[in-house]
């Protein structure tokens, strides 16, 4: 081993090796550490082969034989990030650079950063997206951090970017934990747009009786029009898989619990804390909260009756009217997601550019969607404060809402729980409601706690002893 290596990566498990393997395959040198002997020995077996890649598994060779100032991606789990960074940076030079590639919380992004700037050690948080295959051919990258350091690295991460027409899937994105931040909405989006599918399926499946092969026939459909995206691909070929057990179809024995990592609660969490309302998102971080209460709501499924399933309808009518209302809640479910991004932005000193994240969105992650085409055109007037309000956008949501709300009255006539497709509708029409009832709530907050009230013909702020003389 020798001092060649042009970049480090710490954790070599799924992530960390497929990201290994595409950064070589693009001419560059890089070293990778794990304490997992087995995953040493792997990368080590290809090295043989390819004189781009070394393992290791102790932290001082791996320290010594990458270029100064030194870039390291650190791929590890969430739990031990502070643990590794400790132990990393009390052997680090001034100038390095420690990229944390997985989804921490912004926040803890942030501390990090500000302690490791005392030892001038530049931080970054930056988020990767696409799953292994992302990791391996090309992911959507999303870094935030020093300006200057991210130069550094920049030619690396272009190269190992995902391409849509060319451009790259990778862009400077703000200072701080700006890159973590912008993962983390991003996640929340595929929260959305996850529990938008699960809802069009269960219409399919449970009013419209549809098998799985015609499931994978309406998906595959979709997938054709404007409405292409990465997320209806898989779906479409779920419905095909089998099961290797019972050679039936995989999707029918997949017990319905949906689980979380956390990201998408933390988009809620932070939602709330700016004040941004993000409601489909909520809605779909409730329903995989409770999807987890298999046992309760089997037993409350004896009591609590809804009513009976009966579709009378057109049936290709009604597939229709699905599809678009699935379409124009995504583009209410991205304007959320950018809605928060805009407020963060300012809140945080981000200075995001929503248009580069959308143009980072359009490859190699979770997300990416035809649709992201229109939604970087209509953020590239700097002007636009609400994707709704862009001149193309709103009228396909607005030529779509009959069919969402036709959709959304079929769910509560067969008690199927809508609360995305709900939340989306709901988000629309209030957003677009100059009068809201917050009068009411104004005034019996003031009735009960004498919390006062705005008036609208006079500047101030007011109190009434309620029912008082
Ligand atoms: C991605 C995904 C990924 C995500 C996992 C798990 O962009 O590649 O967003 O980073 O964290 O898919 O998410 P949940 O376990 O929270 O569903």
């Amino acid at each position: 081993m020798s001092n060649k290596y042009e970049i480090g990566i710490v954790g070599l498990g799924t992530m960390g090796s497929n990201l290994l393997l595409n950064i070589a395959d693009h001419g560059y040198r890089v070293i990778g550490l794990d304490k997992d002997k087995d995953k040493v020995e792997a990368l080590r077996a290809m090295a043989t082969k390819n004189s781009n890649i070394e393992a290791t598994n102790n932290l001082e060779e791996f320290l010594k034989n990458i270029h100064q100032p030194r870039a390291i991606l650190l791929l590890v789990p969430s739990p031990v990030v502070d643990a590794v960074i400790a132990e990393m940076s009390s052997l680090m030079s001034p100038g390095d650079m420690l990229i944390d590639a997985g989804n921490s919380h912004f926040k803890d992004t942030n501390h990090r950063e500000k302690s490791l700037k005392e030892k001038g050690i530049y931080f970054f948080g930056m988020g990767i997206s696409g799953g292994e295959e992302g990791a391996r051919f090309g992911p959507s990258i999303m870094p935030g951090g020093n300006p200057e350091a991210y130069e550094h690295i920049r030619p690396i991460l272009e190269a190992i970017a995902a391409k849509v027409n060319g451009e790259v899937c990778v862009s400077y994105l703000g200072p701080g934990s700006a890159g973590h931040y912008v993962k983390m909405v991003h996640n929340g989006i595929e929260y959305g747009l996850m529990q938008l599918m699960a809802e069009t399926y269960h219409l399919m499946k449970k009013v419209l009786k549809l098998s799985n092969d015609e499931c994978h026939e309406v998906y595959k459909e979709w997938n054709k029009k404007e409405f292409n995206s990465y997320l209806l691909e898989i779906t479409e070929k779920i419905f095909l898989e089998k099961d290797d057990k019972t050679n039936n179809r995989l999707i029918d024995v997949i017990l319905d619990v949906a689980k979380q990592k956390g990201t998408g609660m933390w988009v809620c969490q932070d939602a709330m804390e700016l004040q941004v309302p993000i409601p489909t998102i909520d809605a779909a971080v409730s329903m995989r909260d409770l999807s987890l209460h298999k046992e309760e709501r089997k037993m409350a499924g004896l009591y609590l009756h809804g009513p009976e399933i009966k579709f009378k309808g057109d049936r290709k009518l009604f597939l229709q009217q699905l599809g678009n209302a699935y379409y124009a809640s995504s583009i209410i479910t991205f304007a959320q997601g950018m809605a928060l991004l805009t407020k963060a932005s300012v809140t945080y000193s981000y200075d995001f550019k929503v248009e580069d994240i959308a143009r980072i969105w359009r490859g190699g992650c979770i997300i990416r969607a035809a649709l992201l085409e229109a939604i970087m055109s209509a953020f590239h007037s700097t002007q636009l404060s609400h994707l709704l309000l862009d001149s193309h956008l709103h009228l396909e949501v607005r030529n779509k809402q009959a069919d969402l709300r036709a959709i959304v009255e079929a769910g509560s006539r067969f008690g199927i729980p809508l609360p995305a497709f709900m939340a989306s509708l709901s988000y629309y029409d209030g957003y677009r409601s100059e009068w809201l009832p917050a009068n009411l709530i104004q005034a019996q907050r003031d009735y009960f706690g004498a919390h006062t009230y705005e008036r609208i013909d006079e500047v101030g702020v007011f109190h009434k002893n309620w029912g008082q003389e």
